[in-house]
């Protein structure tokens, strides 16, 4: 399974934050955006990954990230250079998907949750077995600022919206997204919404009406931050902190999600480590793992 990592837009909503810096670089506590997607995908067992970004911020993903082998994972790189939409993805994808399954996040979406990885496990083995694609539910308050899963009463799902004016749910499609590879080809057949976007709800609106769409919810308990307003921005950054410091655990801590899993050794979890001395990341990573 390959992943694509979306980390492009203006963050106009955000300005004059992001007037000069990418959003998803933008720090949530102590660390940049982009790793707490990232490590959703690792933990899912994902190791190849397209990370996408405007011609001006893609170079500096390049500086922050790499290559991905320091955390035994593949990086590669890929230009949005007009925000045409969530769903332009799966076109500037092609190549790098190939004929594998694959699995989309947008970057400035942060979750948190109790046996998450298990869940992501589990779907990554059922879409590449299948035919079908899966997204998430989580509940909102203010669904009309999301894609809007309508169910009936036995829990089938009816229909998605893209940001519907009057809401037929509290459910909000996340920004986390499984399909077989006829995605690609799906992708294709859209065409662009009143926006001008190539709307991720199209594609899933057809494989919802293929038959092909699965819908998990993710329930009470569970975090699913936006960053998308100063706001929530600030709060998914003191979330991040309150957790972290309660219990002395990092979230989305690359270096250390790759040593559980299995990407990388210890010696290369402390050579990170100590490039970042003296810092509360750096001396975490050296005290939890230096012995
Ligand atoms: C996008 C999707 C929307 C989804 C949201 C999740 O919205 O279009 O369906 O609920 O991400 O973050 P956008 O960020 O483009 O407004």
């Amino acid at each position: 399974m390959k992943a694509l990592l979306l980390a492009g837009g203006n963050g106009s909503r955000l300005f004059p934050v992001t007037l000069g810096v990418s959003k998803q670089l933008l720090p949530v506590y102590d660390k940049p955006m982009v790793y707490y997607p990232l490590s959703v995908l690792m933990l899912a067992g994902i190791r190849e990954v397209l990370l996408i970004s405007t011609t001006e911020d893609i170079s500096q993903y390049q500086r922050l990230l790499g290559d991905g082998s320091q955390w035994g994972i593949m990086l590669q790189y890929k230009v949005q250079s007009q925000p045409k939409g969530v769903a332009e993805a799966f076109l500037l994808g092609e190549d790098f998907i190939g004929e594998d399954p694959v699995c989309l996040i947008l970057g400035d979406n942060i979750f948190y949750g109790i046996d998450f990885s298990v869940q992501l496990e589990a779907v990554v083995d059922r879409t590449k077995l299948g035919q079908k694609g899966t997204i998430f539910g989580y509940t909102v308050k203010d669904p009309q600022r999301y894609g809007v899963i309508e169910f009936d009463e036995q829990g089938k799902t009816l229909s998605i919206e893209e940001k519907p004016e009057q809401p037929k749910s509290n459910q909000a499609v996340v920004g986390l997204y499984f399909y077989p590879n006829e995605v690609v080809s799906v992708a294709k057949q859209t065409t662009p919404s009143d926006r001008g976007e190539l709307e991720i709800t199209a594609v899933n609106e057809h494989f919802l009406k293929a038959g092909k769409l699965e819908v998990e919810t993710l329930g009470r308990g569970f975090a699913w931050l936006d960053t998308g307003t100063h706001e929530s921005l600030l709060e998914a950054g003191q979330f991040i902190e309150t957790i972290e410091k309660r219990q002395g655990i990092k979230i989305g801590c690359l270096e250390e999600v790759a040593y559980q899993k299995g990407y990388s050794s210890k010696e290369q979890l402390l050579k990170q480590a100590q490039k970042l001395k003296g810092t509360s990341y750096g001396d975490y990573l050296i005290q939890r793992y230096s012995h």
